[in-house]
């Protein structure tokens, strides 16, 4: 069949490829390998989430909430915020509710950045973050983050700010390495912010999976920032929903309102009977945070050790459920990262994500694989057994 000329994809589509990520799972179900790939949890959200939900559906709250989030949730969000990330949140001019922490990240940049603007962004990188800019018409101006401890180099990060910079974008705890920013480096970051006048966008979607006593800061809450943040989080991660597509983002006064407007043509709303659920969930008491960090604790641990036990080189992660491991000792010469994962996940392997999707320049990600370690015990204990049946 001939295709008629004009009926093409559109030119922005061709400048990002389809998600890795996905692509891996897929894959791992194809193969039957355990799937540490994408980052899902493969364990229950919690009753008391899912009971509410049940509530509010037999409740008929089937039609459109306001579209910027329901008043309930709205409050709930402004008041966690508040207390969690002492930032000052009135659920009226700040919370916009979206259709997840990825719809929230899409909103902000629409309603914040023009053609020409120049992004900085932290490399690695969450994968979303390109096409976010392409979709926005921004560019991209990367930075990296130097393995294995993943700090940043101040002089490489204050070059990338200039006269185009108009927003900087930072994830903390931090996909795909598991750092957590910390108040000298938010400091720097902000002191830079108010210099050239520049707005940090931050996705901080792990705020609540921090090990070993890490705490989290929200870079909004820094003297003179305020103004100057859009703070994106979510229910995906926190409460193990990542299917229920809620999230939000907490934004000066100012923003507030072009967010709206993009997220109301973007998708109206996020589901309504859920938001009434996350309004319930988001008042969980400290117990439930409590338990969250322990529990993954423990499965972060049991996946280090199968990964030192097996040779890879790996940092210990402070938060967030990824490990990125270093696969020196396992490749094949000339054996590219996604050749290697695409060996590891087959036959009923484990799937992993290859490194170079987390770099602009798939070589830099040439020696690493992402696990993920959102999953339960029993998924983690099989994976560390092929592993150990594989490579050791
Ligand atoms: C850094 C980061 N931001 C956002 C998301 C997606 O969040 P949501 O499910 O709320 O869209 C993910 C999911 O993996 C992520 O790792």
């Amino acid at each position: 069949m001939t295709k008629p000329s004009r009926i093409q994809p559109s030119d922005r589509t061709a400048r990002f490829t389809e998600s890795v990520i996905r692509e891996m799972s897929r894959i791992a179900a194809r193969e039957g390998s355990v799937n540490l790939a994408q980052g899902f949890p493969d364990f229950a959200a919690p009753a008391a989430m899912k009971a509410s939900a049940s509530v509010a559906i037999e409740a008929d709250i089937n039609q459109y909430a306001v579209t910027w989030g329901a008043p309930r949730l709205r409050e709930a969000v402004a008041k966690r915020t508040s207390d969690y990330n002492s930032i000052p949140t009135s659920a009226d001019a700040h919370v916009t509710v979206t259709c997840g922490a990825t719809e929230a990240m899409i909103a902000v940049m629409m309603a914040t950045l023009n053609p020409g603007d120049e992004v900085i962004i932290f490399e690695p990188f969450y994968e979303n973050y390109g096409p976010d800019c392409t979709l926005s018409g921004a560019t991209p101006r990367f930075v990296r983050l130097h393995g294995p401890e993943w700090g940043f180099d101040r002089a490489e990060v204050a070059a990338a700010f200039g006269p185009r910079t108009k927003a900087i974008l930072i994830n903390t705890p931090h996909n795909p390495t598991g750092k957590v920013f910390d108040r000298d480096e938010l400091a720097f970051l902000a002191d830079l912010c108010i210099r050239f006048d520049v707005l940090a966008i931050t996705d901080e979607i792990y705020e609540y999976i921090l090990f070993d006593g890490t705490k989290h800061l929200s870079i909004a809450s820094f003297p003179g920032m305020l103004d100057r943040t859009v703070t994106i989080s979510g229910l995906s991660k926190t409460w193990s929903a990542t299917g229920w597509r809620i999230g939000w983002c907490i934004s000066p006064e100012h923003l507030t309102g072009a967010i709206r407007k993009v997220h109301d043509f973007l998708t109206v709303g996020a589901p309504a009977p859920l938001q009434e659920a996350a309004a319930d969930a988001l008042a969980f008491d400290v117990s439930y945070f409590d338990k969250l960090r322990e529990t993954y604790q423990k499965r972060r641990d049991v996946l280090v050790s199968a990964l030192i036990d097996t040779g890879f080189q790996i940092a210990l992660p402070k938060g967030a459920y990824y490990i990125m491991a270093g696969i020196q000792k396992h490749a094949k010469p000339g054996q590219t990262d996604t050749e290697f994962a695409m060996a590891l996940a087959a036959d009923g392997g484990v799937a992993t994500v290859p490194g170079s999707s987390f770099f602009a320049n798939p070589k830099d990600g040439n020696s690493i694989i992402r696990f993920c370690f959102a999953k339960r015990f029993e998924t983690l204990e099989a994976a560390a057994a092929i592993l150990r049946a594989r490579l050791r």
